[in-house]
């Protein structure tokens, strides 16, 4: 197939109606067709094999920095735009190890399990807060779940935890849509500054009384002789917001979807719930919520066989990567029993997911909590959409019913 019949730019992203209701066949079009796409249009190579996704992900020398990108590439033109401080997600060595030791230790396996029984009070009270049979899964349990779970860990009053969601959510939108309307930007940005403003706040308020939450960590940090300036942790505060309220919400929304789109694997779940993890993980694979990643070439990489120059953007569909024929068995098949789930919903490498133990508990605790107290929910008339936002994939609604116990 050559490159002109294959889709490019726009056509590669949420906002385009087809990709939006099902990637799949299009990136598996892309995938056999040409699994490193030229994509001129948004200034980015487009990566869907399993294999130069994973390699791409893990080679250590590959730039994250937007600034350090080309002129007129994606990553340059969406990601490199703003005057504020980059997240670690967007910084390279020796700075992104400094910041990520400095507020890595809550993430472990091992810290992220001590928050379990915080994690189902949340959902068991998230729970009883939904009154009637006919509910958006998304609204009612999937968002408010992780925004209450991260607003905990960093110590937020409950009072202040629907202020804090309103604009967590709307400074979300924009941050990884480079074709926000400009009223989106202007109400994105004016969250992004209400959140800043409240983070330093939240800082001063530490400073004078430290807890046990993970803003006070980052401040004992830099009391220990670390540099971690206020704005650093005004940064990584954000990061956790956007990368990891809207991801966790998708998760659970598409697991959700996918278990109700396929009741025989629903009943086997019910049947047998330490099935929870793999589940969890073929959700992850099946579904993902985050669709694309990528790296800048820090000098002539050859990935796949298609030479590229320093600075352009490598653009990885961790989407297409988990649906790699060459991998996966039958690709398109849910199946929670499926015994080799490895994928790349997490990313890789030095960026791999830091919040990825806790994504996996969240989800599994509140998709066990939500089959418990509704023996038999199911897909309502009401249907669901998806959201219009590249880089992500969940929907803004999706109505389930069922009798609650
Ligand atoms: C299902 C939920 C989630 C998914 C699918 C997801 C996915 C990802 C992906 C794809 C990356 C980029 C990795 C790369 O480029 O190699 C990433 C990075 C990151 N994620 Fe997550 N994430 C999720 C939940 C969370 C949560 C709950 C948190 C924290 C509260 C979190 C915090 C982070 C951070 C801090 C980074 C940047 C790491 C770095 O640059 O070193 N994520 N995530």
């Amino acid at each position: 197939m050559s490159d002109d019949e294959l889709p490019t730019g726009v056509a590669l992203t949420a906002l385009d109606e087809a990709f939006r209701s099902d990637p799949y066949p299009i990136l598996a079009r892309l995938r056999s067709g040409n699994p490193v796409l030229h994509d001129e249009a948004l200034g980015r190579y487009v990566y869907t094999s399993h294999d130069d996704v994973k390699a791409i992900l893990r080679d250590k020398d590959l730039w994250s920095d937007p600034r350090k990108a080309n002129p007129g590439t994606f990553t340059r033109e969406f990601l490199g735009s703003s005057d504020e401080e980059p997240s670690m997600l967007l910084m390279d060595e020796p700075d992104h190890r400094r910041l990520r030791m400095l507020v890595s230790r809550p993430f472990t396996p091992a810290a992220v399990q001590r928050w379990r029984t915080q994690i189902e009070e949340t959902v068991e009270a998230v729970l009883d807060g939904i009154g009637t049979d006919e509910f958006d899964l998304i609204a009612e349990f999937a968002g408010p779940v992780p925004t209450i779970v991260i607003a905990r860990m960093l110590g937020i009053d409950e009072s202040k935890v629907e202020t804090f969601k309103a604009w967590s959510d709307t400074s979300v939108k924009i941050a990884f849509n480079p074709f926000s309307s400009p009223e989106e930007l202007e109400a994105g940005q004016q969250a992004g500054e209400a959140l800043n403003a409240f983070f330093a706040g939240e800082i001063s308020a530490r400073r004078a009384d430290p807890g046990s939450d993970l803003i006070s960590d980052m401040i004992r940090a830099e009391a220990e002789g670390e540099t971690l300036a206020e704005s650093e942790i005004i940064a990584q505060c954000n990061l956790l917001l956007v990368a990891g309220n809207v991801t966790t919400t998708d998760l659970i929304g598409n697991g959700m979807k996918a278990l109700l789109d396929h009741p025989d694997q629903l009943a086997k779940l019910r049947a047998d719930p330490t099935l929870i993890e793999n589940a969890v993980e073929e959700m992850l694979r099946f579904d993902s919520p985050v669709t694309n990643s990528g790296r800048i070439a820090n000098r002539e990489v050859d990935f796949g066989g298609c030479p590229v120059h320093q600075g352009e953007s490598l653009s990885t569909s961790l989407a297409a990567a988990n649906r790699d024929p060459a991998v996966y068995p039958d690709p398109d098949r849910f199946d929670i029993e499926r015994a080799d789930t490895h994928h790349q919903a997490f990313g890789g490498g030095r960026h791999l997911c830091l919040g990825a133990h806790l994504a996996r508990l969240e989800a599994q605790v509140a998709i066990l909590g939500l089959l418990d107290r509704y023996p038999n929910l199911e897909h309502s008339d009401r249907g669901f959409r998806y959201a219009s936002v590249p880089t992500f994939r969940g929907m803004t609604e999706f109505w389930v019913r069922g009798e609650r116990v």
